[in-house]
């Protein structure tokens, strides 16, 4: 396929939509076709993730990896490959490593998640921005109660497999405490170097 994947990582509040959305409109101003999407979608199944499953307070961790992985199917058949096949710098604001962050954090087996999920084409990049447990609750939480994914004892497990996963597999990984501009710049200049993009002629 011709396009690039490239896939950003991390615990809520760790900045990853800002910086998906700052890293498309830099490549895009640098002449390359660029996509942001997110996981979960707003497809079908990424509804019924986010407007009820993820809110309910008995929670099914295969129910939800299930969930997530038909998710994530629709969203490789409907937007992924065809924007990869079209030439593009897909920008998926979370993907695969997320089912196996949270879902693994879950107690699943990551070798179960990842079967699940063989239909999704590797990433070429992953992004991880990283920072505390208990910062990145701090900028999530503003003081309201924890509900969900959101204790600390399961936020940082969910760091500890990103952590795993980030020494495993090579993805590229920055202190998300870091000033949203400056981090940009870094982040831009990665992907190019890591990628080996050259801005398209004329
Ligand atoms: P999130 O990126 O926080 O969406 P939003 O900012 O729109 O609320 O994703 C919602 C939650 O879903 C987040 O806590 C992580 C979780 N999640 C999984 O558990 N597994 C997955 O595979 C994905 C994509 C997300």
């Amino acid at each position: 396929m011709a396009g690039k994947l490239i896939a950003f990582e991390g615990l809520d509040g760790s900045g990853k939509t800002t910086q998906a959305l700052l890293l498309v409109e830099a490549l895009k101003a640098r002449g390359f076709k660029a996509y942001y999407t997110c996981e979960p979608t707003y497809w079908r199944v990424g509804d019924l993730l986010r407007l009820h499953v993820l809110r309910l307070k008995r929670r099914s961790p295969v129910y939800e990896a299930l969930l997530f992985a038909a998710d994530r199917y629709e969203h490789v058949a409907r937007e992924i490959r065809p924007k990869l096949r079209r030439g593009y710098i897909v920008v998926s604001d979370r993907y695969l490593h997320s089912s196996l962050a949270y879902q693994g954090a879950s107690g699943l087996s990551l070798q179960w998640i990842r079967k699940i999920n063989f239909f999704a084409p590797k990433p070429d990049l992953v992004i991880l921005l990283d920072l505390p447990a208990e910062k990145a609750l701090e900028r999530k939480l503003r003081g309201r109660k924890p509900r969900g994914f959101e204790s600390l004892a399961f936020q940082r497990r969910v760091r500890k497999v990103y952590l795993e996963m980030a020494g495993a597999e090579g993805f590229l990984s920055f202190d998300a405490l870091k000033p949203v501009d400056r981090l940009g710049r870094e982040i831009l200049e990665a992907v190019l170097s890591r990628l080996n993009l050259t801005p398209p002629k004329g």
